[in-house]
């Protein structure tokens, strides 16, 4: 890529949310923002990738998956493979969250493995790091984030295909954010230590209509990885023209 300013990105994660129904949410999206000047992505669950392609269609709202194997194919019972992910309209996924981190201990080597295999198959990753309440209250944010960083990002990560989400454990779903100052601190971080200056450094956590505005005018902050508060056109509608007019 020719342009080496961080693009500006609002991403949606559904987590394990949504059925067939809700399809009408990212119908609503589209039809809101038919050319949005940020990238403007909603990451379902796998079930609905293929029907919300379909939905997003003719929009410039762009789809991401939530995981994917390492592998390319094969004896991997309930996995997902990047492969499969951008056969059904993804460009993205997500990769590290940290429900994945501790609910399914994935690893920094696994997420690295797992980025491998999404840029095979043409796919964006969305790294996620950050670190929780207790590892906070001891200072070590930065070590720890900058351990995740070194070991989930494999060589070659670039802007043009790596995304890094800065989501603190205790900031997701809590309604609780970092201050200012803190956002601050972290990405200027990831920015000195991120393998390409132009790659995106998302903010997450408890991201809101409220408080988009605000997190999208702290230095180093590129957009938002946005879970709650994605499931509505509305909501997110109302995160992403807080981005736009950033
Ligand atoms: P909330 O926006 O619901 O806090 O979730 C953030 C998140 O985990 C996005 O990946």
């Amino acid at each position: 890529m020719s342009d080496r300013t961080p693009k500006r990105i609002a991403a949606g994660n559904w987590k394990m949310n949504g059925l067939s129904a809700e399809l009408a949410e990212a119908e609503a999206l589209a039809a809101a923002f038919p050319a949005p000047a940020a990238s403007v992505l909603l990451c379902p669950p796998a079930t609905l990738l293929a029907p919300m392609a379909q939905a997003l269609a003719g929009s410039a709202i762009g789809l991401g998956g939530q995981d994917c194997h390492a592998a390319e194919k094969g004896a991997h019972t309930g996995d997902i493979a990047a492969l499969m992910l951008a056969d059904a309209g993804a460009g993205h996924v997500i990769l590290g969250h940290s429900e994945r981190r501790a609910h399914h201990g994935e690893t920094d080597a696994q997420v690295a493995a797992k980025l491998r295999a999404a840029w095979a198959a043409g796919l964006t990753g969305i790294v996620c790091l950050g670190e929780t309440a207790a590892e906070r209250a001891a200072g070590r944010t930065l070590e720890v984030v900058g351990a995740q960083l070194a070991g989930s990002l494999p060589p070659g990560a670039t802007a043009a295909n790596t995304v890094i989400a800065y989501e603190p454990v205790w900031a997701i779903g809590s309604g609780q954010t970092p201050t200012p100052e803190e956002i601050v601190e972290v990405h200027a971080f990831l920015r000195q230590n991120a393998p390409d200056p132009a790659i995106s450094l998302l903010y997450g956590g408890s991201v809101n209509p409220g408080n988009a505005a605000q997190i999208f005018a702290i230095a180093g902050v590129d957009g938002a990885l946005v879970g709650g508060a994605s499931l509505k056109a509305v909501d997110f509608g109302a995160i992403v023209t807080a981005l736009l007019a950033a």
